[in-house]
């Protein structure tokens, strides 16, 4: 992230969301953007998806539209994120470049009529991307209503990985440039095993789909380079944005939802992070995962102020069932991510479309028109929004890390691990909810971040670890720090080998034990533990998937299995190391059974909890002269919140105690804290 860049130049929280005139006739446009100002919409992403219509034939451009659409929103006081369409080429682009088609591991060509970039290592592609780009920075770099550019949308999504012979011929270049030679890489991969050894670069391809597994190595790079590729295409259009203009670059991120994309990687290389969040509707505790995307968001981009480029006022259309917000929801989803650093609050889309795969997707202003509830919820929030101008630029701190590693998450992913029931994403969504029940603001880290000034780190799935990482992580311990491993965590190195010494090796100083066995349970069995406990805490918890055969060597065994594969044997641990302790929970606890373990954790790390209702989400942001504490009220019951200040959407003084009705939301400004982060203690 470049420091220096200024946010984009708007007053007060930014507010819209995706706008594609194009697909409507010119007399509708007047009425949008009359109804955006009665909005309180004051910024719109344009042109997102606009290649065929920019330009016509190869080097042909045809502006006039966008022209237009560009001066009328200027001459309504709506500033504009101005988009390059590189996600979808246009059919004359693949009809001249057929080769720039993309193709899948098990080698199906992807035609057209959907979107989707090309292959990210077709020159044609990266020349026509840059074309595209470079002609609309000329043109728009002083437009007065740009203030934004937004390249791309949403990378390796819908496709990321390409098997066409011009990706393959890059993975080449790429691992010689990794490896040196063929030895190393034939090291790196572990070639010896089923006999792959390469003798001859030009053996060496992509991973694709083959008699049975496909060595994970092979595969581990595939990912990496796939990653790179994609970032390579976004430096070169936001290289070809920089030369002609000066406002900020950005691009969507889809921070919990797509793996393919190492957003710690990319987020340095952007002026501002975004991200695209919506529901999944299958999970009842939507609000959970929210928030953790947006704490994603905040710590990828170093905790600067983000952007939340889109996410829907109702229903999305992508899913098998497509769950309509309640009212309220649309505005508890905003706050939340306002709450957790966004300073800008952003929708798919401005107006539902008509025709098309999104036609039943909700938007700003749905099917119903201004008469809908939806309307009227869209007005409301404008209307709030434009209320807490003075919260922009403030920050959110935690004193909590949750260690988030797309590298392992790849390594993870891959075939023939021993349970299917062990999921990276399940593992850190359980100990996130956990802390989010128990009103601790949460950031995420690499285990290779300086660590030092968290008081409390949690590794719920970090399956590849390196020495060094895994030797950072022991020093955050010796510090002083509180350090907690879930198992499968420390397994493989950079290469997915397992590591010398075996399983969790490199953490064995910290941990204060070797893991012998691993033992997973079948499908649907439970096991019990002895929680030994201290101050009177002593009882059972009950675990599912997973079991382990630990060595104790030198950690205190805090809970041990009661049945099972590893009856009598340490089941949690908690190692005093240094001026810090490390614990060990070797099985899979619920978010339920993870209370008990958690609340002596936070007594190791000094944290204390809230008091308030499991369904409060409270948060604060720091500002320069004041804190505001954002506080939403998930559940339907009324709920109490100890503070003094001003509550900003009804400007009254709260002294002491404000009520905050099931389902509402409320911003105070108080006094400034000097502790930083963490939610109100009541
Ligand atoms: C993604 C895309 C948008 C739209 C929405 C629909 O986030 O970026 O163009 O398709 O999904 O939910």
């Amino acid at each position: 992230m470049n420091p220096n860049t200024p946010w984009p130049d708007l007053s007060g929280i930014a507010y819209g969301g995706d706008y594609n005139p194009e697909q409507w006739p010119r007399a509708v446009w007047r009425e949008d953007v009359a109804l955006m100002r009665e909005a309180g919409v004051n910024l719109v992403s344009v042109g997102i998806f606009s290649w065929a219509l920019i330009e016509t034939s190869e080097g042909i451009f045809d502006f006039s539209w966008l022209d237009d659409v560009l001066d009328l929103l200027h001459e309504s006081g709506i500033a504009v994120d101005l988009g390059t369409p590189t996600a979808s080429p246009p059919a004359w682009f693949f009809a001249a470049h057929p080769e720039a088609r993309v193709i899948t591991r098990d080698g199906t060509v992807m035609g057209f009529g959907s979107r989707g970039m090309a292959s990210h290592s077709s020159t044609a592609y990266r020349d026509a991307i840059v074309r595209v780009a470079s002609a609309l920075a000329e043109r728009y770099a002083s437009h007065p209503a740009v203030v934004l550019w937004h390249v791309h949308n949403e990378y390796g999504v819908p496709v990321g990985e390409d098997y066409s012979p011009q990706s393959v011929a890059a993975f080449r270049v790429w691992l010689e440039k990794r490896y040196g030679d063929l030895e190393g890489l034939n090291r790196a991969w572990g070639t010896a095993f089923w006999g792959q050894h390469y003798t001859d670069w030009a053996h060496v391809g992509a991973p694709a789909a083959a008699p049975s597994v496909v060595n994970p190595a092979q595969r581990l790079d595939f990912a990496r380079f796939t990653d790179h590729q994609l970032r390579e295409c976004f430096i070169a259009e936001r290289d070809a944005i920089r030369l002609h203009a000066t406002q900020p670059v950005t691009t969507n991120f889809m921070a919990n939802q797509s793996w393919g994309t190492d957003l710690w990687a990319w987020a340095p290389e952007l002026d501002i992070v975004s991200d695209d969040h919506y529901l999944w509707a299958a999970d009842e505790n939507g609000e959970v995962g929210l928030a953790m995307a947006a704490d994603l968001t905040r710590s990828v981009g170093k905790g600067a102020p983000w952007i939340l480029m889109e996410h829907s006022t109702s229903a999305v259309n992508w899913q098998p069932r497509n769950i309509a917000k309640r009212p309220g929801e649309m505005a508890r989803n905003s706050f939340s991510h306002l709450a957790r650093g966004a300073d800008a609050i952003l929708f798919f889309q401005w107006r539902a479309s008509r025709a098309g795969a999104e036609k039943f997707h909700s938007a700003m202003l749905p099917h119903g028109g201004t008469r809908s509830r939806v309307w009227k919820e869209v007005v409301d929030l404008g209307a709030k929004l434009g209320m807490l101008e003075e919260l922009r630029g403030s920050r959110v701190t935690a004193d909590v890390a949750i260690l988030w590693d797309f590298e392992s998450f790849w390594a993870q992913d891959l075939e023939w691990r021993p349970s299917v029931d062990v999921q990276h994403q399940e593992r850190i969504r359980t100990y996130y909810e956990r802390l989010w029940r128990d009103g601790i603001t949460i950031d995420f880290a690499l285990p290779g971040h300086d660590l030092s000034d968290y008081k409390l780190v949690v590794a719920p799935a970090q399956y590849l670890l390196s020495e060094a990482d895994a030797a950072n992580l022991t020093r955050y311990v010796a510090g002083g720090g509180t350090l907690l491993v879930s198992f499968f965590s420390g397994i493989v190195d950079e290469n997915d080998r397992v590591h010398d010494g075996g399983y969790a090796a490199p953490l064995q100083e910290a941990l204060g034990l070797r893991v012998s066995e691993f033992l997973p349970l079948r499908e649907g069995v439970r096991s019990e533990l002895d929680w030994h406990g201290d101050g009177g805490t002593a009882g059972r918890l009950s675990a599912d998937v997973w079991q382990e055969d630990i060595e104790v060597t030198r950690a205190d065994t805090v809970a041990s299995y009661l049945d099972g594969p590893a009856r009598g044997g340490a089941a949690i641990t908690r190692n005093a190391h240094g001026a810090g302790f490390a614990w060990y929970v070797s099985t899979r606890l619920d978010v339920a059974e993870l209370r008990t373990v958690m609340s002596r954790v936070y007594t190791d790390a000094g944290i204390p909890t809230s008091a308030l209702p499991e369904e409060m989400e409270v948060v604060t942001r720091h500002g320069s002269e004041h804190d505001y504490v954002v506080a939403i009220n998930h559940g339907v019951a009324p709920a109490w919140l100890s503070i003094t200040g001003t509550e900003l959407l009804s400007d009254a003084e709260v002294d002491g105690t404000l009520e905050l009705a099931g389902g509402s939301v409320a911003v105070i400004r108080t006094a400034p804290s000097r502790e930083g982060g963490g939610a109100p203690r009541s």
